[in-house]
């Protein structure tokens, strides 16, 4: 099995910038790369400040938390991703972009490396379909916030090899994480279950059944979630929910995926949740 020694991250937003943090502090060589400089300076500020927290706090010493600082290098080129291991990619929810960024990726990396996908929900057969080593394409799917939930679910297209499913368990296993393994059916497991609550919850709230507080206060007081529906659609992004409900519908043909028009109305007004101050609640 492969030994993974560097990880290209693409994608410094929410999900790749945890993605690299992680990789970091557990002693990889991270690249990240991200299309637009303003979110790369803004990633490595608050990468460097949260190893700088986990230092201050004991859970990681000063010359550990200086290592993962000097093992994280940004990059406004895919270019420098020539010699990484794996690339797991966190971009846009679009199968689309993702696929040309899967075709680029497969002409720069070396013939060995592992292109992982940390899609909610896309075809991970379809997007090894864009490259030509549909065996080392994989999903490794982290949940939000990446350096602190448990769980990777790690998703194998239809010609992923063994070699890079145990290469990919393994590091999932070195950062720390229990992992799952989900067929490649559109929202694997985790968001085939978790997408139709968030939408019912923006039905309940578009039909008047409660208000958002009494919602999310519902759920997490009567069913023990560390935070309600909601409160977690905002923490997701509004626009990442409907993206995974639109590939739900399509993928799977059923009427009861259909984004609720309340949620739909949000996005297109631009309140895609906390990363932009405001989606269902306002954020100060
Ligand atoms: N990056 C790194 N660390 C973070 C973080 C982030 N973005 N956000 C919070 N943390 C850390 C904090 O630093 C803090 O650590 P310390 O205690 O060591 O300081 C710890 O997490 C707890 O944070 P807070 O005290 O600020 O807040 P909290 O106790 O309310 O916990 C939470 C925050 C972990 C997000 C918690 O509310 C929670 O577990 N919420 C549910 C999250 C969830 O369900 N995620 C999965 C969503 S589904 C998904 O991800 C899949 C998909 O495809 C959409
Ligand atoms: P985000 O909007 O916070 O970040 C996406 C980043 O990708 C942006 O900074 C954008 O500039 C960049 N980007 C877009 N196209 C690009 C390209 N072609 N090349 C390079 N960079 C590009 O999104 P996010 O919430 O971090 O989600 C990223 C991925 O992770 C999505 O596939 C999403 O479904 C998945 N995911 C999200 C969550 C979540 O809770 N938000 C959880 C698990 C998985």
């Amino acid at each position: 099995m492969a030994d993974i020694r560097s990880v290209g991250v693409v994608g410094g937003g929410q999900m790749g910038s945890g993605i690299a943090q992680l990789a970091a502090v557990h002693g990889l060589e991270v690249w990240l790369h991200d299309s637009d400089a303003g979110v790369l300076t803004r990633a490595h500020q608050s990468i460097s400040s949260r190893i700088q927290r986990l230092v201050s706090k004991g859970n990681l010493t000063k010359e550990k938390g200086a290592e993962a600082i000097r093992n994280l290098r940004c990059t406004s080129t895919l270019d420098d991703f020539c010699s990484v291991d794996i690339v797991i990619e966190a971009i846009v929810e679009s199968e689309e972009v993702k696929k040309n960024l899967f075709a680029q990726l497969d002409k720069i990396v070396k013939s060995s490396a592992i292109l992982a996908s940390n899609t909610s929900s896309i075809s991970i057969t379809r997007l090894g379909s864009a490259t030509n080593r549909s065996s080392q394409v994989i999903g490794m799917h982290f949940m939000n916030p990446p350096p602190v939930m448990k769980l990777v679910e790690i998703i194998r297209g239809a010609n992923t090899s063994d070699k890079t499913f145990n290469t990919t368990k393994v590091l999932a296993e070195r950062l720390g994480k229990k992992i799952i393994c989900s067929q490649d059916f559109s929202g694997f497991v985790v968001n085939r279950i978790l997408m139709p609550m968030i939408n019912e919850a923006f039905h309940a709230l578009y039909t008047g059944v409660a208000s958002k507080e009494d919602i999310d206060a519902g759920m997490k007081l009567g069913t023990n979630h560390p935070m309600g529906p909601l409160e977690l659609a905002d923490h997701i992004g509004l626009d990442v929910c409907l993206s995974i409900l639109k590939v739900l519908h399509s993928g799977l043909g059923d009427n009861k995926y259909t984004p609720c028009p309340l949620l739909v109305q949000y996005v297109d007004a631009g309140r895609l949740g906390k990363k932009k101050g405001v989606g269902v609640y306002t954020y100060g």
